[in-house]
């Protein structure tokens, strides 16, 4: 899989691809990230991607001449499964949405600023929008790093066994069940006998019965 990110602030969108799971699959070769400063596609010497809102009010609009030069390269180079652009009023992300965009070939997304982009993007190039929740960012960087990082856990190859996202919470609209390690016991507070018994069955009618309680105790939407 491909992500192509187009934003205003590369530096935000290094640090998330550079550690842990995410790392070892760009190094694997299993995504390719590339971060596409939109700058460079500005107009003037001061490469300006942004200017005043038709009609007035504050903040500045991104324009649309940047954005379209931006995936119009990107698009001579191969073509997308999906163009998203990161907003809060976009469409709530869930596992669901991650599972889904997993499926995807080559994805771009674009991180708004500002006020944020020209409606005329959003009218004719964008194919979907996404917020990650109900409170505003600064960009849409954050979001992007968040959205690429609940794809890329998904892709074929990147989790092993021991971290495998079948038993991840949501995978089956429940919470995941409490887990424990050594020591057996700590100052008085024990792991539960049923998880020491070796009894395969009885820890996994356990865990499902745990999975439940805690959906309907901290999630019971989930359950609806
Ligand atoms: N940009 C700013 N806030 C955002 C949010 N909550 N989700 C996605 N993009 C955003």
């Amino acid at each position: 899989m491909r992500i192509d990110i187009i934003t205003v602030l590369p530096e935000l969108l290094r640090s998330p691809f550079e550690a842990s799971i995410c790392k070892r699959a760009v190094e694997k070769g299993v995504v390719e990230i590339e971060i596409h400063n939109l700058r460079n596609y500005g107009s003037g010497k001061n490469k300006q991607v942004d200017d005043y809102a038709f009609g007035g009010g504050a903040g500045m609009v991104m324009r649309v001449e940047p954005i379209m030069a931006c995936i119009e390269k990107l698009q001579s180079e191969r073509s997308y499964d999906a163009i998203i652009y990161m907003t809060p009023d976009g469409k709530r992300f869930d596992q669901k949405h991650a599972n889904r965009l997993s499926l995807f070939e080559n994805i771009i997304l674009l991180c708004g600023h500002y006020k944020g982009i020209d409606q005329r993007l959003r009218d004719h190039i964008i194919t979907e929008e996404i917020s990650i929740g109900d409170y505003v960012l600064s960009g849409g960087e954050l979001a992007a790093a968040v959205v690429s990082d609940a794809i890329i856990r998904l892709l074929p190859g990147v989790l092993n066994d021991e971290t495998s996202a079948l038993t991840d919470s949501f995978q089956d609209d429940l919470l995941a069940p409490p887990v424990y390690t050594r020591p057996a016991e700590f100052r008085g507070w024990k792991v539960p006998d049923i998880l020491l018994s070796g009894d395969e069955k009885k820890i996994d009618n356990w865990r499902t019965e745990q999975a439940l309680e805690r959906t309907e105790r901290l999630r019971p939407d989930l359950l609806e």
